[in-house]
């Protein structure tokens, strides 16, 4: 019986297991991504269909020509040495204006953000951006032994950091120059949001820090809040007085932008509390008024009509 039942875990482990496996085992993160250019053309084509308040009547943006821009910026081009300015023509066709007080800077928190941002319909971060959007997610590198572009499937350096064998590879090089573009557009209130569960909480080698603070404009950004998501918070403890973030408020300072930071703010916490419902911080939100009071005084006062009533007639 209890061999039955350790059987029956066991099985369920495995189904269950077994079910995630195959999405992170088929394609590695490092593989260029298949059919690129339809991929860009058809992200570039459907982002703008679903912002229709942004492009049309008249701004809808030539995609082909997109295309060509993006993928000019490293079509025989060493593989680890693409200067990020060579995606100043893709920059230039894809910009758009970027709303007052809505813009999200973040580290470490990729899958979350846009959780957050709702897809730019809450706040926006530079992914939910026409610029952003388009290759967000994708793969691709220079070769200076292709032909055209390099091939789905071929490896590619890894995407985003630099690493001491390949300084600045063509996804890199995009993300600096999508990061510094966005940094020099935005107005009003900032936010940045970071997770503090990586230590430091603002390290000095990020995007973050090198393409994005440095680049905010003076004058234009007017206050700077950071938010910070604290998975497992201690009372009286806010993470907001870690002294990696006093590097952020000095960057803020030189730059007259005033600083804030918010531990877990009221907005942050329900939207990570929606799909982690077990993490600690969620069980500050349990204060929240069930229904049986409200359905007591419904019953009572139910109970008095009736009562009214029987005595009435
Ligand atoms: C879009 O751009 C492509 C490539 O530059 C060009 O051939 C095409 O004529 C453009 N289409 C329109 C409608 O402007
Ligand atoms: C990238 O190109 C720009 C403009 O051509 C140039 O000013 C800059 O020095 C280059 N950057 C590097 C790291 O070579
Ligand atoms: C925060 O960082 C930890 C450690 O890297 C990671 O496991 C977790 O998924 C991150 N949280 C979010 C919301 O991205
Ligand atoms: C370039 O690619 C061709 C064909 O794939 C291959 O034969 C050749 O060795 C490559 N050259 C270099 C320098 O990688």
């Amino acid at each position: 019986m209890a061999h039955a039942v350790s059987w029956m875990v066991a099985g369920i482990l495995v189904c269950w297991f077994s079910a995630g496996c195959p999405a992170e085992a088929c394609r590695s993160e490092e593989d260029a991504t298949f059919n690129l250019r339809e991929v860009i053309i058809g992200t570039c084509e459907r982002f703008q269909a679903d912002h229709q308040d942004v492009f049309c009547p008249n701004r809808f943006k030539n995609c082909t020509a997109i295309w060509e821009a993006f993928s000019g910026a490293f079509r025989k081009q060493p593989r680890c040495n693409v200067n990020e300015s060579r995606y100043d023509r893709y920059v230039q066709l894809t910009a758009t204006d970027l709303p007052k007080d809505k813009a999200v800077f973040w580290e470490n928190v990729y899958h979350f953000v846009s959780r957050f941002t709702n897809g730019g319909r809450h706040y926006f971060q530079v992914g939910d951006t026409l610029m952003g959007y388009i290759p967000d997610g994708l793969q691709w590198c220079g070769s200076l032994n292709e032909s055209d572009i390099t091939p789905g499937g071929s490896k590619c350096p890894s995407s985003w950091e630099a690493s001491s064998d390949c300084q600045q590879g063509a996804s890199r090089a995009f993300w600096v120059a999508a990061s510094k573009y966005f940094a020099e557009h935005v107005s009003g209130e900032i936010y940045v949001m970071f997770n503090t569960s990586v230590t430091p909480i603002y390290a000095i080698d990020t995007y973050l820090a090198k393409y994005e603070i440095p680049y905010l404009r003076s004058g234009v950004v007017t206050k700077a809040t950071a938010l910070l998501l604290n998975d497992s918070p201690e009372p009286g403890k806010s993470k907001c007085s870690d002294t990696s973030l006093s590097v952020l408020e000095d960057q803020l300072r030189q730059k007259n932008i005033p600083y804030v930071c918010v531990e877990n703010r009221r907005d942050v916490a329900t939207i990570y509390c929606l799909d982690n419902p077990t993490a600690k911080l969620c069980d500050s939100l349990d204060h929240a008024t069930n229904s049986a009071p409200t359905s007591s005084v419904l019953t009572n006062a139910m109970f008095v009509l009736y009562v009214c009533a029987y005595v009435l007639f």
